[in-house]
């Protein structure tokens, strides 16, 4: 089930992992690798690298690492199937299926992407042009679109027709009806889901059209001031998220999404400056948004009236938080004021509230506080209790404990009166795990300048040049020598990569990136070094432990001809025809056997 393997080999053939990731991140020649800031992580220097022979990639800084295709699916989060399509659509290659009726399913999913891209243009060309369209002009520059916010997303105008789109684009009833673009009446006619609208086209993560959210302009008389395409096999609402396809970037580089609640709001935080915000379309916030918003970005920050919200959200709020590893803050917004408005009124006011955006507890335990009334006993006791109580939904204890002695602060209450009303309430939820005490802390290999490991690396770059020069035991190190036995009996390091275990693996993505200078004969040398220092010492050890003088004997004879190879090793006169010497002696001598 899924792409024939030929047809695998064909696209990562084709795909050029430099043009790919130039997409981005600026990419520069380094010698014979490429090197870039991480698009996956933010960070002021490139620690990124790409090996375009082998077409791999890693980040020192994050340790994200994999080849074209993993590059592709985990910016533009894909599966490995729709990787493969993705890089195939690039390089014009024709897919084909394993299984009939998944190519017809994904083949079905590219029609309804097409009908609704044709919509798409159709309703922004409709808005650019038509006379009818000149009302919604007018709003929609008087709500601060300019042309150039119209043309970047792409607004559309649905005219005040039953069918004026559907006639225009001719598709099949099922096609219309499945895109969402329209329906057929009880006379079998095909009419338009949209009429008299202004549209916000939206996309997919990936800038896959997917659906529209309407509004009417002012002074219609129909009720519904927003309406969205209905669901469909490509618009699912509670996982796409509006403004993701053009933000997402800048999510990944500042580790930061803003989630507001509008198509206009998301504009609006854009035209501010603050180009890293996505919206619900007409829905509350999902499990389902989080999780996709979590492979951007580690830090969300809500900015809507959280105080709705609130209430029913905050226990799931803070179980995503710990489920997901996140954090999530609420913006510093005035009362009763849209981002979207605020964008145009204010700008500064705007970026200020993202800036100084709260923990979600910290928001509605000020707002608690700010609500009661502080004058008498009374009011401070019944103002802690209502804070205490939003204190008490916060699962982590030690978090719980430091809101708990703020607030009996603020109503002068001793800190265990606090404690002892936190304990009556209603009972938090979840364990008590900090959020962020589990966050996976990736291993970081130590970066030892040893001359294994630079033997390595000329051997990743150029194997037949140190080859012929060494032999397996130089390796002691059990991963280097595991990671050389992977490099020299496979062709390529993908291969080599392919048929390792993971630490191994990873050792062979970075070894694969990085680029050294150093000679072949000149790495051979010291590496020989390091291995007949480790047989002096073997020597020494053993002469103590032997009492038999022909051994004795023998083994000061080994050591002083080590030693002596020691000493010429460095030399450049004398290094080449001692590696061979040593090579010849490994080779037809007990030198192998003897060791370890
Ligand atoms: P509101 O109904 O509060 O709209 O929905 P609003 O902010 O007053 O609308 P404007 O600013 O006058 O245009 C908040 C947002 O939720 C989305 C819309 O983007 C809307 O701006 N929404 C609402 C939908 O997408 N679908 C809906 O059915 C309702
Ligand atoms: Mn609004």
């Amino acid at each position: 089930m899924g792409i024939v393997d030929e047809d695998i080999v064909r696209v990562r053939e084709n795909a050029d992992i430099v043009q790919v990731i130039s997409q981005y991140t600026q990419l520069k020649r380094v010698g014979r690798r490429f090197s870039g800031l991480c698009p996956f992580h933010g960070e002021k220097s490139p620690s990124f690298s790409v090996n375009s022979e082998d077409g791999l990639y890693y980040c020192f800084g994050c340790q994200a690492k994999g080849d074209t295709i993993t590059f592709v699916r985990e910016k533009e989060q894909l599966d490995f199937v729709g990787a493969v399509e993705w890089l195939a659509n690039k390089s014009n290659i024709q897919l084909r299926y394993t299984d009939a009726n998944e190519g017809e399913d994904r083949k079905r999913r590219a029609r309804l992407f097409d009908a609704i891209g044709t919509a798409v243009e159709w309703y922004h060309q409709r808005l650019l042009t038509s006379p009818d369209a000149g009302a919604a002009r007018s709003y929609l520059r008087q709500r601060g679109f300019d042309g150039d916010a119209v043309r970047q997303y792409q607004m559309g105008w649905a005219p005040d027709g039953w069918d004026t789109l559907a006639r225009s684009l001719k598709l099949s009833n099922k096609d219309l009806v499945d895109s969402g673009l329209g329906f057929v009446n009880s006379r079998s006619r095909q009419q338009d889901a949209f009429r008299g609208r202004v549209l916000f086209p939206i996309f997919d993560a990936q800038g896959r059209p997917v659906g529209f959210g309407g509004r009417i302009l002012p002074g219609s008389t129909d009720p519904a001031k927003y309406k969205n395409s209905s669901e469909s096999a490509v618009y699912t609402k509670s996982r796409v998220l509006y403004g993701l396809n053009w933000a997402k970037t800048t999510i990944v580089e500042s580790d930061e999404v803003i989630v507001c609640e509008g198509y206009t709001d998301v504009i609006g935080f854009a035209q501010a400056g603050l180009p890293r915000a996505v919206a619900t379309c007409g829905t509350a916030l999902t499990e389902d948004h989080v999780k996709l918003l979590r492979r951007f970005a580690r830090r969300v920050v809500l900015s809507f009236d959280a105080d709705a919200a609130g209430q029913n959200a905050a226990a799931r709020f803070y179980e995503w938080e710990k489920a997901h590893d996140l954090d999530v803050a609420v913006a510093d917004l005035p009362d009763g004021v849209d981002p979207g408005e605020l964008a145009q009124t204010d700008p500064e006011r705007l970026a200020a509230a993202i800036t100084n955006a709260k923990p979600f507890l910290a928001f509605r335990v000020e707002r608690a506080l700010a609500a009661g009334n502080l004058s008498t006993a009374e009011g401070r006791a019944r103002t802690a209790e209502a804070a205490l109580a939003m204190v008490a939904e916060h699962p982590d204890v030690a978090v719980r404990d430091a809101y708990v002695m703020d607030v009996a602060d603020h109503c002068r209450l001793e800190h265990n009166i606090a404690r002892q009303i936190l304990a009556a309430g209603p009972k938090p939820v979840g364990s008590s795990m900090s959020p962020g005490a589990g966050r996976p802390v990736r291993r970081r290999l130590a970066e030892r300048d040893t001359p294994e490991f630079e033997a390595l690396k000329v051997l990743a770059a150029r194997r037949d040049e140190i080859v012929p020069l060494i032999v397996p035991e130089l390796f002691h190190d059990e991963l280097y020598a595991d990671t050389y036995g992977a490099l020299v009996s496979h062709d390529s390091i993908p291969a080599a990569i392919a048929a390792s275990d993971d630490e191994v693996g990873d050792l062979l993505q970075r070894l694969s990136v990085l680029d050294t200078d150093a000679e072949g004969m000149d790495v051979a040398g010291r590496l020989w070094q390091r291995y007949l220092e480790r047989r002096v010492e073997d020597c020494v050890r053993d002469a103590r432990m032997v009492s038999d003088p022909a051994q004795i004997r023998q083994l000061s004879e080994e050591l002083a001809w080590f030693k002596s190879k020691i000493a010429d090793l460095p030399e450049p006169d004398t290094r080449r025809p001692t590696v061979e010497g040593l090579l010849a002696w490994f080779n037809q001598s007990d030198g192998a056997s003897d060791e370890g």
